[in-house]
């Protein structure tokens, strides 16, 4: 376990996080789902201190796919998927109309690009961002008909924790995620962290689009 991850385990503890929901769901019309930010951050723009990654600006249908995924328990189901197993729950009592109702809320959201935090061998990460543009694009732009999302502008230190999660297969494995899958096996072609931080300082200087 690295830093981040005591600390998120040690927030989501120190969370009352059962008696903030359902205060929260006491105070608004029932499917009015808008307690994301309390992790997502003001603005729905990241939260690094609870690894929640930045919503504001995410593809429609990228978002519902990952919050059909979390609700069917394809991803957030891992033990060791600390992150994914915070928003997991957050998924689970969604309906098909809230989730219809979240995905018009978030995208109305102002698209902000995240702030830099990670830094590595840019060159290097640009060579190995070479097999990653054919389905992400080569600006990180995404491309829905392959379903590979925008990574451009996604909040760095979120992407470096994806990559590890596919590449442990914590992220990617369960029977039914179609595109976890893919990405999984992809991500078995980085060798190592520091390669993951290369090609994620590549991808911060992409422009998305
Ligand atoms: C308890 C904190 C918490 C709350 C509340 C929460 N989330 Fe999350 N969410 C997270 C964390 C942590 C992650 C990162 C999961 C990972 O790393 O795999 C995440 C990931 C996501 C993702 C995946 C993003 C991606 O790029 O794949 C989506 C979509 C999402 N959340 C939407 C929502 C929505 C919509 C709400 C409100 C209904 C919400 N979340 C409420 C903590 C939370
Ligand atoms: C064969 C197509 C394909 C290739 C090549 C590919 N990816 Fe992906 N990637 C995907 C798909 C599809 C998803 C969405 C997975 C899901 O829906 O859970 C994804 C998801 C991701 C995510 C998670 C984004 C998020 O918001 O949670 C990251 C990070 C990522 N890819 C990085 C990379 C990198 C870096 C490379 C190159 C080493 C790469 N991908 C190569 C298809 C691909």
């Amino acid at each position: 376990m690295n830093g981040s991850r005591n600390l998120l385990v040690s927030v989501l503890m120190l969370m009352p996080l059962s008696g903030l929901i359902s205060a929260a769901e006491t105070e608004r019309e029932p499917y009015d789902d808008r307690y994301c930010t309390t992790c997502h951050g003001i603005d729905g723009i990241g939260n690094e201190g609870v690894q929640a990654p930045r919503l504001a600006g995410m593809e429609d249908w990228y978002l519902r796919r990952q919050l059909e995924n979390f609700r069917a328990g394809l991803r957030g189901r891992h033990p060791q998927d600390i992150e994914g197993l915070a928003m997991q729950p957050m998924a689970a009592k969604l309906t098909d109309a809230s989730i219809d109702e979240l995905v018009e809320w978030v995208g109305s959201w102002e698209y902000k690009p995240a702030e830099h935090t990670i830094s590595g061998d840019v060159n290097a990460g640009r060579r190995l961002y070479a097999s990653c543009a054919a389905c992400h694009g080569a600006d990180g732009e995404g491309n829905e008909a392959l379903g590979a999302p925008q990574l451009a502008g996604q909040n760095d230190w979120y992407l470096l924790t994806q990559l590890k999660n596919f590449k442990a297969r914590f992220r990617g494995n369960e029977q039914g995620d179609t595109y976890g899958q893919q990405m999984m096996t992809m991500a078995q072609s980085l060798p190592n962290e520091q390669a993951m931080r290369n090609v994620v300082a590549y991808i911060n200087t992409l422009s998305g689009n």
